[in-house]
């Protein structure tokens, strides 16, 4: 009679004990995945960006366009503003450069008077073009990969380093 007792106690723990774990599994496993997904996740920031109808951008003159854009790291989110130049040089013939100088990273801005980009921090210049011309940047601004659809004009994240 006491061992019956024993065994039955023994066995609604083991029943227990296992059903327990089950359960443990089914929400502790799926749990555990949600938490470390956004870990896993890539973060690089290469989407694509409108900037809008090519026509709006005047011939030959640097045009600022600036957009902010989510950059998802993990449960990390930060907000980051961009600035890029839109230099229309045909009717079709347009070119997208990065505000950030190539020195320190300050933001460029256009000096249609002395038809440079100049960065405020070190006097830093570039051509229309984006080429360094004076001060310490060591290279022309970054420039971005575009494409114009149905006449709008789209640029692909991350802007590319140029050489020359
Ligand atoms: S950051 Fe532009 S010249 Fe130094």
């Amino acid at each position: 009679m006491t061992k019956q007792n024993i065994s039955r106690r023994d066995f609604i723990k083991a029943t227990t004990t296992f059903i327990g774990g089950l359960i443990g599994v089914g929400i502790g496993l799926p749990t555990i995945a949600y938490l470390l997904s956004p870990s896993l996740r890539k973060t690089e920031d290469e989407s694509i960006v409108d900037l809008g109808p090519l026509d709006k951008y005047p011939l030959r003159i640097p045009t600022l366009f600036e957009f902010t854009r989510t950059k998802v790291n993990g449960w990390e989110r930060t907000g980051l503003s961009y600035g890029v130049f839109v230099l229309r040089q045909t009717e079709k013939d347009v070119r997208v450069f990065s505000d950030i100088c190539t020195h320190l990273a300050c933001r460029v801005s256009w000096h249609p008077d002395q038809k440079h980009y100049i960065s405020p921090c070190h006097d830093g210049h570039f051509d229309i073009s984006g080429n360094n011309i004076s001060g310490p940047p060591p290279r022309p601004l970054d420039e971005f990969v575009t494409k114009i659809e149905a006449g709008n004009l789209y640029i692909q994240l991350p802007a590319f380093k140029r050489t020359t």
